[in-house]
């Protein structure tokens, strides 16, 4: 039976992966906290993403920018004057709800991106009313949702709290291209936090109003966008696949190779299918099954205002197929509007064309943190009845902890100062813990329940030969290794999957 996402939150807090932030003053709806275990998970995540984007690539540079900007770069971005919500306003209690999120609760109806007009009709034509007292909302308006702040003690000095952090990496474009030596085709990849005033946060970390993102921008020529010199590594990588014309069909999604998918123009550039498949392939390689991700392409009235072309990569969510990850052609959209609004030159000089280009965004993976976190505990969530506990089967690189070493009983000196002995020796290397508390079986479903990749146990055997046991969480066996050999042995251990 699929795992529902109360669930998932009430696991998520009761193991230390996930709390609700300030608990203790009522919480804050929209914001969480990560425990012991999540911050761990959730920087794997980001290091396992830095490394297939960033550190593995030579078309790759990094930067970190800050999340309070100058105001004018959310004007050019158009985010100032069309990154809203439609809100729904009750006429009489005055209460707010979102009015997508609404009337596709109502009537199982997708809204995403409908104009205003269009919403109210739906609204009236319904005659939906307030959730809380049942009386008739108002017209429907839009709801900006950029968080303000205000910088230094001067009255309108009004600023924002950045929405995505994308535009940190165009604003600064110019400056990079100064400072390396890349050349295009590249991307700037970076990671940090955004913030979005959400109108109704819901389903757990899926949608906060604070999250983190994970997000690159490829730039190329712009009449370079269906030249991809890497697609042949993708050609014959077959994924479930959802464009918008199947969905107006009301066909189901197809699973279909990357070859195909080019050859009859379902994905229109070699660079969305080549990205697409890429970042598939890196959730792929970190645990999601096939079966749970498919790319789905945006209709036009769903797109962003930046968008010329929109795929999303979507997880089959507890609460149902979502995106996980945003995949946007945005074209040279943000560059010309930051030229147009900041009176600098942020073309680029292509040494091939001899000639100063704008370079097109053909693709923007752009990837929430929190979505992700969310799907690989999903995935790795399995409610074992055989042993009767949770294990919670992570890949060996997003574990929190690597391993835990366990004396075999824990009233017998010599095997503790063994196993400390043990412990100590590795833990320079690893993210490992030590637990003696309890029977051995509880010691191993606590280490399952939390993800442990291997225990290792030190026994009256290990006494006379210098061996331990090392159990995996997955099959539960276990094998004698040489405790001279355990470093080599754990680490192949954890890179076998
Ligand atoms: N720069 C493009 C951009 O921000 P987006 O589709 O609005 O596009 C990209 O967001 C990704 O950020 C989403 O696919 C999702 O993973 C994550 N994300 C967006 N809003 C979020 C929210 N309120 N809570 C958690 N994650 C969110």
């Amino acid at each position: 039976m699929k795992l529902t996402i109360d669930e998932l939150s009430v696991f998520c807090k009761k193991k230390g992966f996930i709390y609700p932030s300030s608990e203790i003053y009522g919480g804050m709806s929209g914001f969480f906290d990560y425990g012991p275990l999540g911050v761990e998970l959730k920087n794997s995540i980001k290091a396992e993403w830095w490394k297939a984007h960033v550190h593995d690539r030579d078309d790759v540079v990094g930067i970190d920018g800050s999340i309070i900007t100058n105001p004018k770069v959310w004007v050019a971005s158009g985010h100032v004057g069309s990154f809203t919500d439609a809100i729904l306003e009750c006429g009489k209690c005055g209460s707010k709800t979102r009015a997508d999120h609404f009337i596709e609760d109502k009537l199982k109806m997708d809204t995403a991106g409908l104009p205003l007009e269009q919403i109210n009709s739906i609204v009236k034509s319904h005659k939906l009313k307030c959730g809380k007292c049942g009386s008739a909302f108002k017209d429907a308006a839009g709801f900006n949702l950029m968080f303000q702040t205000n910088v230094g003690p001067a009255e309108g000095s009004t600023s924002y709290l950045r929405p995505e952090t994308a535009q940190v990496i165009f604003a600064d474009f110019r400056q990079v291209t100064d400072t390396t030596r890349i050349k295009l085709p590249f991307g700037i990849a970076q990671i940090g936090k955004a913030f979005r005033n959400e109108i109704s946060p819901r389903d757990f970390l899926f949608r906060c109003r604070e999250f983190e993102q994970m997000e690159m921008e490829y730039f190329v020529s712009p009449d370079q966008a269906n030249s991809c010199p890497y697609v042949n590594e993708v050609l014959d990588y077959e994924l479930l696949v959802l464009s918008a014309e199947m969905q107006q069909k009301k066909h189901a999604a197809k699973k279909m190779k990357i070859r195909e998918a080019l050859d009859k123009k379902v994905i229109k550039t070699q660079w969305h299918a080549y990205w697409l498949a890429f970042e598939h392939k890196w959730f792929s390689s970190l645990g999601i099954s096939h079966d749970n991700m498919r790319i789905r392409q945006h209709f036009d009235e769903e797109k962003s205002h930046y968008a010329l072309d929109t795929w999303d990569i979507e997880y089959n969510f507890p609460f149902g197929w979502k995106e996980l990850q945003g995949m946007a052609n945005r074209t040279d959209y943000d560059l010309s509007q930051h030229m147009k609004h900041s009176g600098k030159d942020l073309s680029y000089y292509d040494e091939e064309k001899k000639a100063r280009v704008t370079p097109h965004v053909v693709v923007e993976p752009s990837q929430g943190v929190e979505r992700a976190f969310l799907a690989f505990v999903n995935e790795a969530y399995n409610d074992d009845k055989e042993r009767g506990n949770i294990v919670l089967k992570l890949h060996p690189k997003l574990a929190p902890y690597k391993a835990a070493v366990f004396p075999l009983v824990s009233n017998k000196p010599e095997l503790t100062s063994k196993a400390k002995e043990v412990y100590l020796s590795i833990k320079p290397e690893f993210n490992i813990y030590w637990d003696a508390s309890g029977s051995i079986g509880r010691r191993y479903a606590r280490a399952d329940e939390t993800g442990v990749p291997a225990c290792i146990t030190v026994d009256f055997k290990t006494l006379e030969d210098d061996t331990v046991t090392v159990r995996s969480r997955d099959t539960t066996k276990q094998e004698r290794v040489k405790i001279s050999e355990l470093k080599k042995a754990l680490t192949d251990f954890l890179n076998k999957k």
